[in-house]
C-alpha cells in the first residue's frame, strides 16, 4: 500500500476537500477485485434517489451495480481498508462516521452518470465519498472521466478512471459526473455515513 496513505487523505480533506491518489492499494488486492468484478454476477440497474424514493432513470444514470457484502476474500480486504480509513477519519477529523456502503459499478460503452451530489437531499447521511477505479490502460479516447466540480460549477479535476486510482471527497460539497464511456468501465463507489438510513 501507498506509504502514508491515510495521513495523505486526511491532510487533503482538511486542505481542499478532495484527493486523487494513483497506485493507492496493493497489486494483489486490485487484481483480486477485478477478477471478482469481471464475473458480472448479480448486477442490477442502478437507481436514482430523488426526493427520498429510488427510481430508475436512464436519462440521468446508466450503470449496473452490485453491492459489496464482504463475503469474498477481496471484498473483505477492500472493506478492511475502508474500515481503517474510517477509523483515521474519525480520529483525526471527528466525523463520527458509523458505516460504509459500497458497490461495484459497470458502465458499458455509452453509459454515463449525470452531474449529481452523493448526499441525499435533506439528509447528512453520506459524509465522505470514495471512488476506486479498476481499468487497465485507460486512454484519453476511452472517455469515462470522473469530473469533479466546485460549488460554482468550476471544474476542479478531470480524473482518468485508471486502475488503482482512488478518489476521496466530501460528499456534500462536490458535484461530480461520469462522462460517457467508450469502453467498458469498472469502479467501486462507496460512502461513509453517520448512520444506516
Ligand atoms: C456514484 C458515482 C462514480 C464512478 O456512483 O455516485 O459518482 O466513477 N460514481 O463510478
Ligand atoms: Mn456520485
Amino acid at each position: 500500500m501507498h506509504k502514508k496513505l491515510y495521513p495523505q487523505i486526511i491532510d487533503a480533506l482538511v486542505d481542499k476537500g478532495y484527493i486523487v491518489i494513483k497506485n493507492a492499494l496493493e497489486k494483489e488486492l486490485v487484481s483480486g477485485l477485478i477478477t471478482e468484478l469481471k464475473d458480472e454476477k448479480d448486477f442490477t440497474r442502478a437507481g436514482i434517489s430523488g426526493a427520498g424514493d429510488l427510481h430508475l432513470d436512464s436519462t440521468k444514470r446508466r450503470d449496473k451495480i452490485h453491492w459489496l457484502d464482504g463475503k469474498t476474500i477481496f471484498q473483505d480486504r477492500y472493506l478492511n481498508f475502508t474500515d481503517t480509513l474510517k477509523e483515521h477519519l474519525n480520529r483525526e477529523l471527528f466525523l463520527g462516521l458509523k458505516y460504509y456502503e459500497s458497490h461495484f459499478a459497470i458502465y458499458d460503452r455509452g453509459d454515463f452518470y449525470e452531474k449529481h451530489l452523493d448526499a441525499f437531499r435533506n439528509s447528512k447521511n453520506r459524509v465522505v465519498t470514495t471512488v476506486f477505479f479498476l481499468n487497465e490502460n485507460w486512454g484519453k479516447s476511452d472517455g469515462g472521466e470522473l469530473i469533479v466540480y466546485d460549488k460554482n460549477d468550476n471544474i476542479l479535476a478531470q480524473i482518468t478512471p485508471e486502475l488503482n486510482t482512488l478518489v476521496v471527497f466530501m460528499s456534500e460539497v462536490f458535484p461530480h459526473e461520469v462522462k460517457p464511456t467508450n469502453r467498458k468501465r469498472y469502479s467501486i463507489a462507496g460512502w461513509f455515513r453517520v448512520d444506516r438510513f
